[in-house]
């Protein structure tokens, strides 16, 4: 069944256990995302991203969720939206059926002037008084994700994606997203707390304190009722790595966030975990092998069931991680 995300992660945090949210664009993400819950007895958060909604269409995806919670009734699907850039693309995604939006004003009016708090507050509080009129919860981000490491915000299709981040805003004040959440009543809030999105995060193995913990751990104190949320949370898999690079592939040695440290997030307050990239390296290594294994077969359904299988694995091993089997 179509749940809100606010019921989702309130029994997360009644349980202690974190929430994968899969981005989803085609059938094969859907369908290995389901099959993985199905296995593991899980909750599911799907989020479709304007990338994707450029690629598929809105109405695609939107049937896309819809037969997956037809095909598997048993299970509590959230329907979210990710990265909404303002008011009118979130009122768009309530009007469809979505049952959750984010509204990112982090990256203020036009997507490039981090840290304009009086902006962010302001189109996240209308998104709120909508969304909730409707039924629907609210995502919202504060700070700026970008690699500690370099800086950099990372890609995340056009938006923020040339901007420079100083240390300080590259890890979210806890006074401050108290303020924030008391000024927009915002059911989760994104933080930002030393990851960034897509396969370049860290360019050296990751060290053990490589996220901010204890920031997770004060803004979790400060702000006990909001559910924290991790965004580019990719763990890029070395294995995977080595598979495309063996077959073809040329991707650079990269890094992403240990498992391990997304669960010590889990244990201070992060309910929901946003995974794309794993899942996209994933297929793409196991489609570059079968492809490669067998030069003469043209059936895509021969490659993309490789794939679902992927990204599937991927799926349950996250679902297990993250404590949220047997929850669903
Ligand atoms: O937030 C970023 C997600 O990985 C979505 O990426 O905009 O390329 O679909 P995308
Ligand atoms: P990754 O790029 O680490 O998978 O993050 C995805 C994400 O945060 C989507 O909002
Ligand atoms: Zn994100």
């Amino acid at each position: 069944a179509l749940i809100s995300l606010r019921q989702m992660l309130d029994h997360a945090a009644e349980f202690g256990y974190g929430v994968p949210a899969f981005n989803v664009n085609n059938l094969e993400q859907m369908r290995a995302i389901m099959l993985a819950a199905d296995k593991t007895d899980s909750p599911v958060i799907v989020q479709a991203s304007a990338g994707a909604r450029k690629y598929a269409g809105a109405p695609f995806l939107r049937h896309l969720i819809l037969a997956a919670v037809e095909e598997f009734p048993h299970i509590p699907v959230v329907m979210h939206q990710d990265h909404g850039t303002s008011l009118a693309v979130c009122q768009r995604s309530i009007q469809l059926g979505f049952s959750s939006v984010m509204m990112d004003g982090s990256l203020g009016e036009d997507g490039k002037t981090p840290m304009d708090y009086a902006y962010n507050v302001e189109v996240t509080r209308r998104v709120v008084e909508i969304a909730h009129a409707c039924g629907v919860s609210v995502e919202g981000e504060l700070g700026c994700l970008g690699s500690l490491e370099t800086g950099e915000a990372g890609e995340e299709d056009g938006i923020g994606a040339d901007c420079k981040l100083s240390h300080d805003q590259m890890l979210t004040d806890p006074e401050e997203a108290a303020q924030f959440v008391r000024e927009t009543q915002v059911d989760a809030l994104a933080i930002a707390c030393g990851t960034s999105h897509g396969a370049y995060k860290f360019s050296r193995p990751p060290t053990d304190d490589i996220l901010a913990i204890d920031r997770i751990k004060a803004i979790h104190e400060r702000i006990p009722d909001t559910h924290l949320v991790m965004h580019g949370s990719s763990s890029v898999p070395q294995d995977w790595l080595e598979i495309i690079n063996e077959y073809g592939g040329a991707i650079p040695e990269t890094y992403g966030v240990p498992v391990e440290q997304i669960q010590q997030g889990i244990k201070y307050g992060v309910r929901k975990v946003n995974i794309d990239t794993d899942l996209r390296l994933a297929s793409t290594g196991a489609i570059r092998r079968y492809l490669a294994k067998h030069p003469a077969e043209f059936d895509p359904r021969k490659y993309l069931q490789e794939s679902v299988k992927a990204m599937a694995d991927i799926c349950v091993a996250r679902y297990q991680a993250f404590g949220c089997a047997g929850q669903g």
